[in-house]
């Protein structure tokens, strides 16, 4: 595999690298290399290829690809609903019907170009059809293309929690090209960056000192800069998936902070990211393990330097969250497994516990609800706190309002 570090990227230089999952997958990266896309799909002789993106998406970048693959493939453009909301059994089996219909067979490719969540309901589909035909990923955002592509999972949303219904199904390829993560708002390419945040707490220090140096809270990089910081993000999680492609014995530390943040993610409905909610995850564990005896406050303290004063993500957790509602959505999505609470937990920056065999550590939950109760406290105190200066503030400016006005008069 080829891996260079401060790469100098010029557009049109494609790296290869491998997904190093169990069923490996090509991943080509670099910066504006849209040019070269159609050649490297020619390879595969589809007898038909279907375009799945979202509107706004095709509008800002699609268009250009799809009228290069028009003019080698019969082609059909299929638009999804945006973000989370394509992720829903009647969104695929629309999909997959409507795939039918129109014709697609074992020859034919599926193309998802778009974030994660595009990625995920199309590999889904492409796993379902005729128990399984082709699917490339052109992943467009920083989650996608550093960590949603990096695992063969692909899944809906259910009822009652996330990811509930899919299966592994590799792409033929992934065509993580920079030059769309431009556009990219700035809270979504922040959950993308917290997953190279959370992969150096778990695995890799020397990273963390790395992302230090980068990360500016008004996410402001170069073209150079977004490609370099996406390509170590992306080595950041392959250095994990080596040592385990399966992803279900080390791979388990890839979790990190997502207990807690599955189950903030689900009770704000949508409203917060999955990448926001694994950033106040990531913050409850550490003070886990901190309590614990495993990490030290300063630990603890990178965490909250890294996540608010570096990347941004410093908003405080939404006040109706209290921690039974918490322990209770912890409790609903852990049916998964049937087993007791267990959480992913550091015994120091770069390493994670393995006390059971299987990187996950069973914890009391009235140590855990303890917790999360103090984090909530401290979380209501910094609101009260921020409160009470917007209403200092306010009270000045109304105080020489009334100077003005007297003046006036
Ligand atoms: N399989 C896995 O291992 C894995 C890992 C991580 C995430 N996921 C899944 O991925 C989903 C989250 O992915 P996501 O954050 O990419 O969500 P998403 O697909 O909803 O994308 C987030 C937002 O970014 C926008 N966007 C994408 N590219 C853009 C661009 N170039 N310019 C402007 N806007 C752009 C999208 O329109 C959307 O509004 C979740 O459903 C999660 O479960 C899966």
């Amino acid at each position: 595999m080829d891996i260079i570090k401060n790469t100098k990227w010029s557009p049109g230089k494609v790296i290869e690298l491998s997904s190093e999952l169990e069923k490996p997958s090509p991943f080509y990266f670099g910066y504006d290399i849209e040019e070269k896309f159609v050649a490297q799909l020619e390879k595969y002789t589809p007898d038909k290829i279907f375009f799945f993106t979202e509107p706004h998406l095709f509008e800002l970048y699609g268009k250009d690809i799809y009228k290069k693959l028009e003019e080698k493939f019969p082609c059909n453009l299929e638009f999804v609903p945006p973000g989370e909301k394509c992720k829903y059994f009647p969104v695929l089996e629309e999909m997959c019907e409507n795939l039918i219909a129109k014709g697609a067979s074992k020859k034919s490719i599926l193309l998802a170009f778009g974030g994660g969540t595009v990625g995920n309901v199309v590999g889904l589909a492409a796993g379902l059809i005729y128990r399984g035909i082709r699917f490339v990923e052109i992943p467009t955002n920083m989650t996608s293309q550093t960590d949603s592509t990096l695992s063969n999972k692909q899944a809906v949303n259910g009822k009652t929690g996330k990811n509930h219904f899919g299966l592994y199904h590799a792409p033929i390829f992934i065509w993580a090209d920079t030059k769309y993560l431009k556009s990219e708002p700035v809270c979504s390419r922040r959950s993308g960056i917290i997953e190279g945040i959370k992969n150096g707490f778990i695995s890799d220090p020397s990273f963390l000192d790395y992302l230090e140096g980068v990360l500016n809270p008004e996410n402001h990089f170069s073209d150079d800069e977004i490609t370099e910081l996406a390509y170590r993000i992306i080595l950041s999680k392959l250095e994990i998936l080596k040592r385990d492609p399966s992803e279900k014995h080390y791979g388990i530390v890839l979790e990190y902070g997502h207990t807690f943040g599955h189950a903030i993610e689900w009770l704000e409905e949508g409203k917060l990211s999955h990448g926001e909610s694994v950033s106040f995850g990531m913050k409850i564990a550490a003070e886990l393990a901190r309590e614990m005896g495993f990490i030290s406050h300063e630990d603890v303290e990178r965490h909250y330097y890294l996540i608010e004063n570096k990347l941004g993500f410093n908003r405080l957790l939404p006040e109706h969250i209290t921690t039974e509602k918490l322990m209770d959505a912890m409790i609903a999505d852990n049916k998964k497994t049937g087993e007791d609470l267990r959480f992913v937990i550091l015994e120091r920056i770069g390493q994670c516990c393995d006390p059971e065999g299987d990187y996950l550590i069973t914890i009391d939950p009235q140590l855990v609800r303890r917790i999360i109760t103090n984090f909530i406290e401290r979380q209501n105190s910094k609101r009260s706190s921020q409160t009470s200066e917007m209403l200092g503030w306010k009270t000045k400016q109304s105080h020489s309002d009334v100077q003005v006005v007297t003046t006036r008069n």
